[in-house]
């Protein structure tokens, strides 16, 4: 579980304030559910034999000695509140949330027991049309942040209950012809989630995989259909895609469309944007049949490969543009003044006011160490005269001695300029 410091947070904030702006954009409205939920919920919609329930989930008794559950991902709440609040009822609904998220997994580079994810749920709606729609929305955000040609996106479709079960009975018959070569956590898996042996990356046993029977080759003709709906939409709109007939995903309430958006930048963990279709979770926790689906992103993730592939945008470093520095106590009533008006007259501006006296050499200093670009300093000389002097802290340039009025209009363009 990590800290979030203060030289994150502009990037954090950049990526999250472009997500939030395009779920607007796509006539999402945000749902907040609380961070722990009752364990039962959990259990029941991911599924008891999951990684994720079997040990990952942060469990603990209250004081009623109910059992709670620190959310482990977004979607079960989602879907909770949903029906509890009757937003289900003969309607369609498009909910976006975000927040930290718990699993005690093994950490490593892009994988945390505290983590955060963007995630939609989209309910009411059958097509492919909107599966095709929500992956197009995570299409235009790689564009925006600079990724599209650094990510993949991978689809499969495990068709209905009824033809992945069919499909499940061929696979744990093929498996049982190859046992000698499934490992310890395979063998396991056998009876209680086969078609997860599918995701294994042991390399020995990535040939006899590769053989293994196909789920595309066994799917209902409503999913097939489904299916070839969807990727003509993406290939209408000019969207590449590798179909991965091995992609099943961890949680057990997808059917028909699943999808992962993979990176090859960020070593094991490339998995940044993920979901499906999930049109039985309503109705197996107690509502009426409610088509959904949904997916979600790892924050952390997204924020490594923008560092990893230095694709961080000037505005995203958080830096002040301008420090502006009383050079005596005498001048601080003035300079706090000049302060607030810049701040009404350029509201993109970043404005730090010197607080805390010192000497003029201290406060010099300061003004260098605060990472602004330029600093206004305010002296007896200036005041007298109603001007300002504006210095360039980061670049060899003569300073400039400004007319108060004239300030604000000098510094929007050589601001501007800078984050063009
Ligand atoms: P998930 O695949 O478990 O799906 O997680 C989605 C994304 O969250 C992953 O692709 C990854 O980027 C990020 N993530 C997961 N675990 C960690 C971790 N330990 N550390 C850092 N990042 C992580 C879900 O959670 C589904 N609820 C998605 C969904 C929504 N499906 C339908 N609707």
């Amino acid at each position: 579980m990590n800290d979030l410091l203060p030289d994150q947070s502009a990037l954090w904030q950049y990526f999250e304030g472009t997500v939030q702006a395009l779920m607007q954009r796509y006539g999402y409205a945000e749902i907040r559910t609380p961070i722990v939920e009752q364990t039962a919920l959990f259990a029941r919609s991911i599924g008891e034999v999951t990684d994720i329930v079997e040990k990952e989930m942060y469990t603990f008794e209250d004081r009623n000695g109910d059992s709670l559950t620190l959310r482990p991902e977004g979607t079960a709440s989602c879907v909770r509140a949903a029906m509890e609040h009757g937003l289900l009822h003969n309607q369609t609904q498009r909910l976006w949330y975000q927040g930290p998220m718990f699993r005690h997994e093994r950490p490593q580079k892009g994988r945390y027991r505290q983590f955060h994810q963007v995630g939609l749920e989209a309910f009411g709606l059958e097509g492919p049309d909107i599966d095709a729609e929500v992956i197009l929305l995570t299409a235009r955000l790689w564009q925006e942040l600079g990724l599209y040609d650094h990510v993949t996106l991978e689809l499969n479709s495990l068709g209905s209950n009824e033809a992945r079960a069919a499909y499940r009975d061929k696979l744990v018959a093929y498996f049982e012809q190859h046992r000698d070569q499934l490992d310890e956590d395979s063998l396991r898996r056998l009876s209680s989630n086969p078609l997860r042996i599918l995701d294994s990356k042991n390399p020995d046993m990535a040939p006899m995989l590769a053989d293994a029977p196909r789920l595309m080759d066994h799917l209902d003709a409503a999913s097939r259909e489904h299916f070839e709906g969807l990727t003509a939409l993406l290939e209408a709109a000019g969207i590449d895609y590798v179909i991965n007939p091995r992609l099943v995903r961890g949680l057990d309430y997808y059917c028909r469309t699943v999808f992962e958006w993979t990176t090859t930048a960020l070593g094991s963990q490339g998995t940044v944007c993920a979901g499906g279709r999930y049109d039985g979770l309503v109705e197996q926790l107690g509502g009426k049949p409610i088509p959904a689906v949904g997916f979600a992103m790892g924050i952390e993730r997204l924020i490594l490969l923008l560092e990893t592939l230095e694709l961080v945008p000037e505005a995203a470093l958080g830096e002040l543009d301008l420090y502006v520095l009383p050079m005596d106590d005498d001048a601080t009533a003035r300079a706090m003044l000049l302060a607030e008006r810049l701040r009404s007259e350029l509201p993109e501006l970043r404005v730090q006011l010197h607080c805390g006296g010192g000497s003029f050499k201290s406060r010099i200093k300061k003004a260098d160490r605060s990472g602004a670009r330029l600093a206004l300093l305010l002296g007896e000389d200036e005041l007298a005269q109603g001007r300002a002097t504006l210095k360039f802290l980061r670049e060899e340039r003569e300073q400039l001695s400004l007319d108060q009025d004239a300030l604000a209009e000098t510094l929007a363009t050589l601001v501007s300029g800078e984050h063009a």
